[in-house]
């Protein structure tokens, strides 16, 4: 049984004006005018370049426009490399398309809205090739392949027989043939790990690294950011880094204290780039829930070696990775967000056991305490089926954390911010926590919501346009906030 959308009051605009989620809030040099945040949403709407795109800026405008205290632009890449139509600033031409994004929320949220750049390295990853591709030539045969067909009787002496028996196998047999990096291979497709040292430009990243993400937070404060959101959470490089099964022999894996060096070489480097007046936070997991993978307990470590080092804020997700991920069919590349731990990260309301809303508060509380009884003030954000103003609260008043992340349900309504402080909490359209948007991401299609063209069956006025998906079935941003109900009265 799905999990009901929990009930929730909403306050009036005097009731919000006392409240927690509607309180300022400093972040460093910068001050929050509330405590509402919009975390890190990729919408699949950057040019093959990485360029911003006319409807990037509409994605961003529709967001800034209910005023919340804070977006995190979508992870964007700091390397000059093709990677699809994400957004990119591994170099000075990707600035001036960031800095019209920055003037477009400046002026949509009436410079309410602080906004802050997500910039992320990610490891190559492939589509899974049919096993008769893998096996027959892109399979790289070793004596051990030789020497364990002869074991299982099968007569090979050149490359061409053993290809064709390896083809023969079944799948039991290739397990015991194949090594297990190659099985993975075989089955889920090719990706690489910061565990890859034989690769040299993963050797070279702990070199690497620091000078890219600081050159990318350099950009993007030229850009006009707020600040920069350094991407260590998920499936991505730093995260990998972070993690229990980073391996590295290099001085940068095997013990908790190696495995946050890189991270913490990489804040040193950006903030000796952007100085400190702009702001720089991190995403790192509170639980990577994978098998062999990185647990509260150095979450705890990680966050207060980080925010020991001058983090301006701190924003938890959880889970999201590779290793569990759903086998992927031929010609697809695996998605960190199916398998276990990709439901942690975006829980619906089928996630069992135990509630998708709130669903991560309980490691916030934990780590937002060990900061603090470590005299660390860092703020905390946390994520993860927050929805409603009560939840928001009470997340606030139990020390949680300080400012409270809300994708999915701002996705299906960028006016929640506006609608719940102006007493019109009634009237936001509530996420449903399917995952319909996460099944477009799943796909690299343009994200939407499915709430938005269901709430906007009415014919348009005549001369109106709404900006459609590339199949024209999707509208691109959200209906307009039609306000049904008066202003609340301010008496509460
Ligand atoms: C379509 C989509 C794209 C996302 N892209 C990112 C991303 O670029 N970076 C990131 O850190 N998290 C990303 N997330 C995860 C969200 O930031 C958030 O952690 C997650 O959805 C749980 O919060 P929620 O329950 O408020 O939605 C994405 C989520 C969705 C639904
Ligand atoms: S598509 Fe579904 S899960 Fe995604 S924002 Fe809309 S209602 Fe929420």
């Amino acid at each position: 049984m799905p999990h009901p959308l929990p009930s929730s009051t909403w306050p009036s605009a005097a009731t919000a004006a006392q409240s927690a989620l509607f309180s300022s809030l400093h972040l460093g040099a910068l001050e929050l005018c509330t405590r509402t945040w919009i975390p890190a949403m990729v919408p699949w709407r950057a040019t093959e370049e990485g360029l911003v795109t006319p409807q990037v800026l509409d994605w961003y405008e529709r967001f800034a426009r209910g005023k919340p205290g804070a977006i995190v632009v979508e992870a964007t890449g700091i390397r000059d490399v093709p990677s699809g139509p994400l957004l990119r600033i591994g170099h000075e031409r990707f600035v001036p398309g960031l800095r019209e994004l920055v003037e477009v929320v400046r002026r949509a949220s009436e410079g309410e809205t602080r906004l802050f750049l997500q910039i992320i390295d990610f490891l190559r990853i492939r589509r899974r090739v049919s096993a008769e591709r893998f096996l027959g030539e892109f399979l790289g045969l070793r004596e051990e392949h030789f020497a364990a067909l002869r074991d299982l009787g099968r007569a090979v002496d050149d490359e061409a027989s053993a290809r064709s028996a390896l083809l023969a196998l079944s799948s039991e047999e290739l397990a015991r043939v194949l090594s297990p990096a190659e099985h993975r291979e075989l089955t889920h497709g090719a990706r690489e790990t910061v565990n890859d040292l034989h690769l040299p430009h993963v050797a070279e990243l702990p070199r690497v690294l620091p000078t890219l993400f600081a050159s990318a937070a350099r950009r993007a404060r030229d850009a006009g950011f707020d600040g920069v959101e350094l991407h260590y959470a998920h499936a991505y490089t730093m995260a990998s880094f972070l993690s229990r099964r980073n391996e590295r022999n290099d001085g940068y894996g095997g013990s908790a204290r190696a495995r946050v060096r890189l991270p913490l070489e990489v804040l040193a480097a950006v903030r000796a780039a952007v100085g400190s007046d702009f702001a720089v936070g991190a995403r790192i997991l509170s639980d990577e829930i994978i098998d062999g993978g990185s647990r509260l307990e150095e979450a705890l470590f990680y966050a207060r070696e980080l925010a020991a080092q001058g983090l301006d804020f701190l924003s938890l997700s959880r889970g999201g990775k590779f290793e569990d991920a759903t086998q992927p069919k031929v010609g697809e590349a695996a998605y960190p967000y199916t398998g276990t731990s990709g439901h942690e990260c975006m829980p619906t309301v089928h996630v069992s056991p135990g509630t998708p809303f709130g669903r991560n508060l309980a490691h916030a509380a934990a780590i937002r305490a060990h900061l603090r009884s470590t005299g660390l003030s860092t703020p905390i954000v946390a994520a993860g089926g927050i929805g409603t103003f009560d939840l928001a609260e009470s997340a606030l008043a139990s020390g949680a954390c300080d400012v409270v992340g809300m994708a999915r349900a701002s996705l299906a309504d960028p006016d929640w911010s506006a609608k719940v402080r102006a007493g019109a909490g009634a009237e936001v359209r509530r996420c449903k926590y399917t995952n319909y948007c996460e099944a477009l991401d799943q796909r690299h299609k343009q994200v939407t919501c499915q709430l938005w063209d269901r709430a906007h069956d009415a014919p348009l006025a005549p001369g109106t346009r709404v900006a459609r998906s590339v199949d024209s079935r999707r509208r691109l941003t959200a209906p307009p906030w039609e306000r049904t109900s008066a202003e609340a009265d301010p008496r509460g």
